[in-house]
């Protein structure tokens, strides 16, 4: 059962438990708590977080704190979804695409000019193109767009047959996934699926500084169908070493 991390209760056994963690925990929260005071809403909020971030470490931005775990993440994304049907000639969309973990492997194994990345930083697209260069993969002609929402408007109708999105949901309230999954399904051909990855509760719904959002499953399928779309807990990804669950949504052709 995973419990929740806002609780007074948890936080205090944690600290007891980790007391080194302890000051690295306020100092976020006091940078979180600035952002939080001079952005207007969550992306802009994000945003700001994703700049500090990135500025330190384009790789620990992205939830790796060493190279090889960056590597090592991006190759788990990849061959779960080669392993569950993304073909060379798919056109994918990822959202929340980062600095290519996993993008620069889809990148690599499309078709050239069948990746499209947005992400609402524009500081991590920059580290993105940094990571184009070093794996020499220019000749792909990758997309990637920063975005202010996630409702697609720039995007043609019925264009990808794959969507994507990786630790994105995790660190969104719900109002940003339900954004998503209102205009997702215009951009998706029919029979196209999107799998997303989310911090999944059994209990309390909850988040930590904004920056980390836990929620049911059944509230996430619920919020899918309420928008039209068929949605599947992806039960054999519990079984990959990584700790966010995950969720497949159709296009009914
Ligand atoms: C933890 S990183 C994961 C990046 C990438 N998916 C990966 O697995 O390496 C989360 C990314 O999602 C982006 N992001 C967060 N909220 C977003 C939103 N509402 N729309 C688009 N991108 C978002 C962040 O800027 C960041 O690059």
């Amino acid at each position: 059962m995973k419990r929740s991390r806002s609780s007074l209760a948890h936080q205090v056994t944690y600290a007891i438990k980790n007391p080194r963690k302890i000051r690295p925990h306020l100092r976020r929260l006091a940078r979180d708590t600035w952002f939080r005071l001079r952005t207007r809403d969550h992306v802009a909020y994000y945003r700001a977080v994703m700049r500090s971030d990135t500025a330190r470490d384009p790789e620990g931005a992205v939830g790796s704190h060493t190279h090889r775990r960056w590597l090592a993440l991006g190759r788990l994304q990849f061959d779960y979804l080669v392993e569950h049907g993304l073909k060379p000639e798919c056109r994918m969309l990822e959202i929340g695409c980062g600095n290519l973990r996993a993008g620069r492997l889809f990148i690599g194994y499309l078709y050239t000019g069948n990746y499209y990345g947005v992400d609402i930083s524009p500081d991590i697209l920059m580290a993105a193109q940094d990571t184009i260069v070093k794996h020499g993969l220019g000749d792909k002609m990758p997309y990637l767009t920063a975005v202010r929402d996630l409702r697609f408007a720039f995007l043609p109708d019925e264009h990808f047959d794959v969507v994507h999105a990786h630790s994105v949901f995790s660190h969104s309230p719900l109002e940003v996934i339900e954004e998503c999954f209102a205009h997702v399904g215009r951009v998706m051909k029919p029979g196209g699926w999107f799998d997303f990855t989310f911090d999944r509760t059994e209990g309390r719904e909850h988040q930590v500084l904004r920056e980390d959002f836990y929620y049911r499953t059944e509230t996430l399928i619920a919020l899918a169908e309420k928008h039209k779309l068929r949605a599947v807990f992806m039960e054999d990804w519990e079984r990959s070493p990584h700790k966010q669950s995950k969720i497949r949504i159709t296009k009914l052709a």
